[in-house]
């Protein structure tokens, strides 16, 4: 991300420097996909592409947002209305941050993203942590990463009202650098995971982009709550495998499928875990693939591009295993691919993926970065 870029735009559009620079990343799922809302395990990592922000504190309540990719927005923080557009995720997130009782500046700034949108890879949550960094910021209360991270969930559901999980905010604000977080959604409790040893991530964008995805995201949250209380339980969490298959027979479809993939995905995830823990990249790239699986036949949130790009990723010798990442329909895929041989197989794949859509693919490699943060100059109070 060019710093620079954001700092000269700031100084041109508000004729001062900025006071304070923040970011928040965006993430790749590595597995536990559509289980967050139903209080289950995801294994993400932050990504390194993320949304910055330069920013100065103004004296009154009004916030001005320069996007260089969407342009200005301007509200009042006494009088939040809601609109369209990229500015309802800053308001959610004031809206949500006076909901618990904080009082908030008014600021001014010029922001930045090179997560792209509609790619899965969370430059929704990426802006929601970032505006709310700088609210801490310019406002002076402490940051509590998982309590900003609940409170730009409820931003999302309450204000934007897309009904999405706790994974994407609560990685864009407690990455760590050089690991995946397993996450339990019910708990939030949060535990370190490295990738396997000698391994890469490798993030792999089809280049489609999702438009319509949030009734059919929303449709799939139903369906899981449905099948939860045929369970008699309060999420499928609480649904073990074998519970499922005693009684799967009972359910009608589609919440059966429905609820095998969220069942099963569950049961892959913590089995992800406890494979990284003892460095076996073979049995976590197999719960990748059988993932992407699960989520093509039984969620059924792929796309050809996605199924596309995933089987060119897992034809190649040096590959682990491979799926589709984040709320599906389009996007990006990920890989775990032996370290040695990621250009070739970026190389490779892309090739494949071109031929077959005529479309040019972007294949990069993630390590995991730290969550949201001040990059630089701290207001005094
Ligand atoms: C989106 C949502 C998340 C999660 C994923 C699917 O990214 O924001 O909460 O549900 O889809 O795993």
């Amino acid at each position: 991300m060019d710093l620079a870029a954001i700092v000269t735009a700031f100084k041109e559009r508000f004729g001062a420097e900025p006071e304070t620079v923040v970011q928040a990343p965006g993430r790749v799922n590595l597995i536990g996909e559509h289980t967050d809302y139903n209080d289950g395990f995801v294994l993400p990592l932050a990504l390194e592409r993320a949304t910055y922000l330069a920013l100065r504190r103004r004296t009154d309540e009004r916030v001005v947002a320069v996007s260089l990719e969407k342009g200005e927005a301007t509200f009042d923080l006494s009088a939040l209305q809601k609109g369209e557009g990229w500015a309802e995720y800053p308001k959610g997130v004031a809206w949500a941050l006076q909901q618990d009782g904080f009082k908030l500046s008014g600021w001014e700034g010029v922001l930045s993203s090179d997560v792209p949108s509609g790619a899965g890879l969370s430059s929704s949550a990426a802006l929601e942590l970032a505006t709310m960094q700088a609210f801490a910021v310019v406002s002076g209360f402490p940051w509590d990463p998982k309590r900003m991270a609940r409170l730009a969930q409820r931003a999302e559901n309450e204000w934007v009202g897309a009904m999405t999980g706790i994974m994407d905010q609560l990685i864009s604000a407690c990455g760590e650098e050089g690991s995946a977080l397993l996450i339990d959604c019910r708990s939030l409790e949060t535990k370190n995971v490295p990738v396997p040893e000698g391994t890469a991530v490798v993030v792999m964008d089809t280049t489609t982009r999702h438009r319509h995805a949030g009734g059919e995201y929303n449709e799939r949250r139903r369906q899981c709550e449905e099948a939860a209380a045929f369970f008699g339980v309060p999420a499928l969490r609480d649904v073990s495998m074998a519970a499922f298959g005693a009684r799967e027979g009972e359910l009608a479809e589609p919440a059966r499928r429905r609820a095998r993939h969220v069942v099963s995905e569950n049961a892959r995830t913590e089995a992800a875990a406890e494979a990284m823990g003892r460095d076996d990249a073979e049995a976590l790239g197999q719960l990748m693939s059988e993932s992407h699986m699960s989520m093509r036949d039984d969620f059924e949130i792929s796309s050809p591009e996605l199924d596309l790009m995933v089987g060119a990723a897992q034809a190649q010798a040096s590959c682990y295993g491979a799926r589709m990442t984040g709320g599906g329909f389009a996007g990006c895929a990920v890989a775990l691919v032996q370290e040695a041989d990621v250009g070739g197989f970026s190389e490779r794949v892309a090739a494949q993926y071109r031929e077959a859509t005529g479309l040019e693919p972007a294949l990069y490699i993630c390590r995991g970065a730290a969550g949201a943060s001040v990059v630089w100059g701290q207001l005094q109070k």
